[in-house]
């Protein structure tokens, strides 16, 4: 029955092909959608068919593979997804390690259909830019202090390198766009995939050394900006810098421009936290940050935390972390340290989506710890989804600046 079937199938698309192309056999039939990155297959007969959703190997929505640290070093990119497996930084449940892995197995569906994304009307896969995936970077699981550096060396290595695509001009002005760099060259952008929050400290430090101190989004349930002999990092000097924090540590650095950065918390951007007292919040002022907090949706709505978040931040650079605790556990149950009363998943997309304009440097989403995920995948799959905004909003705002017109 199945080989009939096939037969039969293999008849109908054949005529097809031969009919549609008399003598060129090297081209798909006219009814034949060739979907970003789903190779297709020709079959001896030749039949085309697309690789299936669920086939193949597994890459970030299905993006070619490039070795960017290895032997494919020198193939250009505009943004290249990459992974950070690192753990050892979590205070409680730890798995992270294994983030890249399960957000990739569930981002396998974000470009079924193409990939268009509807209310920001971008396609982000068809825009021309160069997306890649680009793996790994090797992470050693046994000693924090190096696994640091080799993160921070690994984001250096893409970011440092030349952007793909030239800026083009503005949509607006239709006058050339420079590089918003300290060294003028237009560099691409990252997406790490985490791996604990405290990747972020290294993260930074490599986004320092090309755009200098930068303005922070952080979406996450916590501050991150306690002081070590508060969280965990009085026995030495590695246990100092961990997940909770890693942000006073970037802003000790002056790696954070000050004033200008936001946190949607249960305890920054959809903060929520319990504390260990008022004093916190003191602390995550003097470390730069403002706040909202994650149960004034109910009064101010999405429309209210976006604007919050445009006229903190402005339209300089700006640096988007997010810990997939900001989502509730109902929607994101698989991360290190939950906390109820969060955003649905649908929230934070409508937030991340109001970002459209601003200039996203680079990006990250850590604590995807799937070990703890439902058999439906829920949390790995919110996770694929809420890069595919952040990877829309980069998609439609190239990394540029009208120079000001000199006065007369
Ligand atoms: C872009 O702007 C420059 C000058 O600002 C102009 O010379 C060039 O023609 C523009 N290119 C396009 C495609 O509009
Ligand atoms: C931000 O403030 C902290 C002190 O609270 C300081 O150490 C850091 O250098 C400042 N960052 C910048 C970019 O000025």
């Amino acid at each position: 029955m199945k080989s009939l079937l096939i037969a039969f199938v293999s008849v109908i698309l054949g005529s097809d092909i031969v009919q549609a192309h008399p003598g060129h056999d090297d081209q798909e039939p006219l009814e034949y959608v060739n979907f970003p990155f789903q190779p297709a297959y020709r079959g001896p007969s030749g039949e085309v068919t697309a690789d299936a959703i669920f086939s193949g190997i597994t890459t970030f929505a299905k993006l070619p593979w490039v070795q960017c640290l290895g032997k494919e070093r020198h193939v250009p990119f505009d943004i290249a997804f990459i992974g950070a497996p690192f753990d050892t930084g979590t205070s409680y449940r730890p798995g992270a390690r294994f983030g890249p892995a399960g957000i990739r197995e569930g981002s396998r569906r974000l470009t079924l259909y193409g990939g268009y994304n509807v209310p920001l009307n971008v396609n982000p896969f068809k825009s021309g830019l160069e997306i890649v995936d680009c793996g790994d970077i090797p992470v050693t699981p046994y000693d924090n202090k190096w696994a640091i550096h080799q993160i921070e060396e690994g984001h250096k290595s893409l970011l440092h390198r030349k952007a793909f695509s030239p800026l083009g001009n503005d949509s607006v002005t239709g006058e050339r766009l420079s590089p918003i760099t300290l060294d003028g060259v237009n560099h691409p952008r990252v997406i790490t995939l985490g791996g604990d929050h405290t990747i972020v400290l290294p993260l930074l430090r490599s986004i320092h050394s090309i755009y200098g101190p930068i303005s922070v989004i952080h979406f996450d349930s916590h501050l991150d900006t306690w002081k070590p002999s508060i969280f965990g990092g009085a026995p030495s000097p590695q246990a100092s810098i961990n997940h909770g924090t890693y942000f006073y540590w970037a802003s000790q650095e002056g790696l954070i421009n000050n004033g200008t950065s936001i946190a949607s918390i249960f305890r920054h951007g959809a903060i929520r936290t319990t504390l260990s007292g008022p004093e916190d919040y003191e602390q995550d002022d003097l470390s730069g940050f403002k706040r909202v907090e994650a149960r004034e949706i109910d009064t101010i709505g999405t429309d209210g935390i976006i604007k919050r978040i445009r006229e903190t931040v402005g339209d300089g650079p700006v640096y988007l972390s997010i810990d997939i605790d900001s989502i509730d556990p109902a929607f994101a149950p698989a991360t290190g340290t939950p906390e109820t009363g969060g955003w649905s998943t649908r929230e934070l997309r409508t937030i991340l989506r109001g970002l459209d304009g601003l200039h996203i440097v680079s990006a990250d989403i850590v604590e995807v710890a799937p070990a703890y995920d439902t058999n439906a995948e829920l949390t790995t799959m919110a996770a694929a989804d809420v890069l595919f905004e952040v990877l829309s909003v980069m998609a439609k705002t190239p990394l540029g600046k009208v120079a000001k017109p000199p006065k007369n």
